[in-house]
């Protein structure tokens, strides 16, 4: 089986044909989508007629399953969750803010997987941004002030009860199945520039979607530059935006990207069935 590799042109990305995720892959098959994906970070796969189990053995291809916490499964499968809105929705659009996922846990997963059921007619694109080259062309003054500081990650202001998708979201009739707990209080550091473990090059790790702040900084210092690295590492050069098609599968490296939700399908409902990477 012979991928053919289009990039986008963006700052990440490559579409990937030539290969049927509904059969079981070989093992050079796998290595090829693997090598892709460390040189692109983000592969979109169309055109592929994906059931669950489908989703389930392609994402152990790349590792184990990771843990989802706060999201309830879909029923009968305990690695899938839904993101998903319906058409007459008003709660705020699910995860429309930059973040790398679920980095406020100790080992955060390396990607994630997510198909595309129901694409609405305009609208609910993806976005990205490219974390290796917002440290690439970073300016020196920020990187020296990045640099060997460990960022202080939690979900708290997401899924803690009195965060955004907590007790008053439950009024909005949003239609995932968000668990907010206290255990959403908790907080992990992580150094803010990490290098891959797979390609071995740097990239900023997480952005003010789940960091709250830096070991050993003031709140204040802390928050002036996390919104000035904010600024710098979602500028329209490091994106790539990703359009949606109904059998569509996408896989990302979380590792070395951020990415959010946008809306802009009023009247239309949205369904992807989402699995998460595990570390290694
Ligand atoms: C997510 O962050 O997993 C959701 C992305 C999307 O809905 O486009």
């Amino acid at each position: 089986m012979t991928l053919e590799i289009i990039p986008t042109g963006q700052a990440c990305g490559a579409e990937i044909r030539g290969v049927d995720l509904t059969s079981e892959l070989d093992t050079d098959t796998v290595a090829a989508i693997r090598a892709a994906w460390l040189d692109h970070q983000v592969l979109s796969f169309p055109d592929q007629k994906m059931s669950d189990e489908d989703l389930e053995r392609f994402t152990q291809y790349f590792g184990p399953f990771g843990d989802d916490p706060f999201i309830a499964p879909i029923p009968g499968h305990e690695h899938i969750i839904a993101v998903q809105r319906a058409a007459d929705e008003t709660a705020p659009i699910f995860a429309e803010s930059w973040h790398t996922d679920w980095s406020f846990q100790s080992s955060p997963p390396s990607g994630t997987c997510l198909f595309g059921i129901t694409i609405p007619p305009m609208g609910g694109d993806t976005l990205f941004a490219n974390q290796y080259l917002a440290y690439e062309r970073m300016p020196d003054d920020l990187k020296a002030r990045l640099d060997g500081r460990r960022a202080i990650h939690s979900a708290r202001n997401a899924y803690a009860p009195d965060g955004m998708y907590g007790d008053a979201d439950k009024a909005s009739g949003r239609s995932m199945t968000i668990i907010a707990s206290n255990e959403a209080q908790a907080s992990q550091t992580h150094d803010i520039i990490r290098v891959h473990p797979e390609t071995g090059r740097k990239a900023v790790f997480g952005s003010a979607g789940y960091i709250t702040g830096f070991e050993g900084m003031s709140a204040e210092d802390g928050w002036d530059l996390l919104t000035e690295l904010y600024r710098w590492q979602t500028r329209p050069e490091f994106q790539y935006r990703h359009t949606w098609q109904p059998n569509m599968l996408l896989m990302w490296d979380n590792r070395c990207l951020l990415h959010m939700a946008t809306g802009g399908y009023p009247g239309h409902a949205r369904l992807l069935h989402r699995t998460t990477i595990g570390s290694a």
